[in-house]
């Protein structure tokens, strides 16, 4: 599996024009990309992934242009998000136009976009003239990659071309917000969190005296993809939010699992944007060292909004809640 360089990107052009599928790189982790008008590069992705069909994926664009092709309804306020927030790591759920390949959209009728913050992703999508379809580039319900060698590692014997854009320096998905007018206000849904929080896109908007309200999601169809279980590295993750000490969490997964099992601890930096950046990729150096489980002890007391998406990560890649 080729890891190509910048400097090729032509390559990953050609190879998308002809319906191949090709990781990129982005801000926030590496995506598996497939051109919008390519049917069968969207169909491999889900393969490629082992993907859902009912899961949607997110479009990138390039620009604002770009994105208003592919919805029917581009609000003052999508605007107004789109000049704050993009390039960024914001994706808007909005009205889709019928064009835009329900294969995408999961037969919804709203499609995800967002704008890169990568000069290699946003290049490529120039060069393309086209917006690429992309789920993060990692098997379904794993660790997202956020290097070009974590791609390689996710699919070890898939003939696939990765564009190395360096490691990412988010870390983390985009928040994914769902927009929906109603009369002359708006519902928003935060249907993941991300680095972007809601007191943010709140105190964007106020500025311009937007009419707006944050809803919670209604249903499991506003948000198809957020599964309980999800971004699960190779070995357990245990999230401990009880006051206990490491040895007193080895004799409880003692006793639970009636074997000894080594297990390590996870340390975040204490700022939480660096915590974000480093996340997934310890996460998949500590499964390497051959511990048997991670452990991770979240913060005592009231979370902070910038550490939501952090922990929300975490609580869903564990398989064991003490
Ligand atoms: O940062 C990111 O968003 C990365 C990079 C590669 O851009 N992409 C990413 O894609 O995380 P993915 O497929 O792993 O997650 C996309 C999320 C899923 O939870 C999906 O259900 C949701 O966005 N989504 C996409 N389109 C949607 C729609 N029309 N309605 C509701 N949720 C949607
Ligand atoms: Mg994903």
């Amino acid at each position: 599996m080729p890891i190509i360089s910048p400097s090729d990107l032509s390559l990953a052009v050609q190879a998308l024009r002809k319906g191949e599928v090709v990781a990129i790189p982005t801000e926030t982790v590496y995506g598996l990309a497939g051109a919008i008008d390519q049917p069968a590069a969207l169909e491999k992705i889900f393969k490629t992934k082992e993907r859902p069909f009912f899961d949607p994926l997110i479009v990138h664009v390039h620009d604002k242009a770009q994105a208003a092709e592919l919805t029917y309804h581009w609000s003052p306020l999508t605007d107004f998000l789109a000049d704050s927030f993009w390039p960024g790591p914001l994706t808007m759920i909005l009205p889709k136009q019928n064009h835009v390949n329900s294969l995408i959209t999961s037969g919804l009728d709203s499609v995800g976009i967002r704008c890169p913050k990568h000069p290699v992703a946003l290049e490529l999508i120039r060069s393309l003239g086209t917006p690429l379809a992309a789920p993060s580039a990692n098997r379904f319900g794993r660790t997202s990659p956020t290097t070009a060698l974590h791609v390689v590692e996710e699919f070890p014997a898939l003939d696939l071309l990765v564009l190395d854009g360096g490691p990412c320096q988010l870390g983390i998905e985009s928040t994914v917000l769902k927009i929906e007018q109603a009369g002359s206000s708006y519902d928003l849904y935060i249907l993941r969190k991300g680095l972007i929080t809601q007191t943010e896109l709140t105190e964007k908007l106020n500025q311009k005296n937007f009419r707006f309200q944050f809803l919670e999601p209604r249903s499991k169809q506003e948000s198809p993809g957020t599964l309980e279980h999800h971004y699960v590295p190779p070995i357990p993750v245990v999230y401990c939010s009880t006051k206990k000490s490491l040895a007193e969490v080895e004799n409880f997964l003692r006793l639970k699992e009636r074997r000894d099992l080594k297990i390590g601890s996870l340390i975040l930096p204490g700022e939480a944007t660096l915590a974000a950046r480093e996340l997934y990729s310890n996460l998949r150096l500590m499964s390497e060292t051959g511990i048997d489980a991670i452990v991770f002890f979240a913060p005592p007391g009231e979370i902070s909004e910038e550490w939501e998406a952090v922990l929300d990560r975490l609580y869903r890649a564990s398989e064991i809640r003490i």
